[in-house]
């Protein structure tokens, strides 16, 4: 089979991940164009909130010890970066080792170091682009849910440690209650609603 470069993700899909799956949203959040590591990843997020909540990616965790780079490209969000507590071996998807809020713009390029799970939230008005340098390419590939790449730990707690709501025009971090701790937190200036 040939690898198709192109991948949307819709509201659908997105409703696993959201803090209000109930709300109406644009039929497709983001637009994926694959490259991989050579041509770089290119992806597009739609403008506006679904249930207060920024449009974002769906997030996940790299599969072994790999890491990447995102160059912000247009517009202005913020990143997402957690890290799980592993007890025993064995990763805890409810636990928190650590989590970060990164805002981001135009210019800007973000580090995705291993074993941080990651997403990005679109805060402006108009569309978010980033390039990135993950390896996704090759027969057997997929560029909506690339094999690199860990979803299932961010659908069972339906997102990341917090949601990135609009609260009187202000993105605002909020608590997503699944989560048991966090135990080291950066919010990057952010406000949080406790
Ligand atoms: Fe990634």
């Amino acid at each position: 089979m040939t690898f198709e470069p192109y991948a949307a993700r819709t509201h659908e899909k997105m409703k696993e991940v959201l803090m209000h799956p109930q709300s109406p949203g644009p039929a497709i959040h983001y637009y994926m164009i694959r490259g991989g590591t050579k041509k770089r990843n290119v992806t597009v997020w739609e403008s506006g909130t679904v249930g207060g909540e920024y449009i974002k990616t769906y997030g996940h965790y790299h599969v072994g010890e790999l890491d990447e780079t995102y160059w912000i490209l247009q517009g202005e969000g913020v990143i997402l970066q957690q890290k799980m507590v592993v007890e025993n071996g064995e990763v805890q998807p409810d636990k928190i080792e650590e989590f970060k809020a990164i805002p981001v713009k135009a210019g800007d390029s973000v580090y995705m170091p291993p074993n941080y799970g990651h997403l990005a939230v679109n805060t402006a008005p108009e569309w978010f682009v980033t390039a990135d340098d993950s390896p996704v390419e090759g027969s057997g590939d997929n560029a909506s849910m690339p094999g690199h790449a860990d979803y299932e730990l961010v659908k069972h707690m339906h997102g990341f440690a917090y949601y990135v709501v609009e609260k009187n025009g202000v993105p605002t971090l909020v608590p997503n209650k699944l989560y048991k701790e966090v135990r080291k937190k950066d919010f990057g200036g952010m406000p949080v609603e406790e």
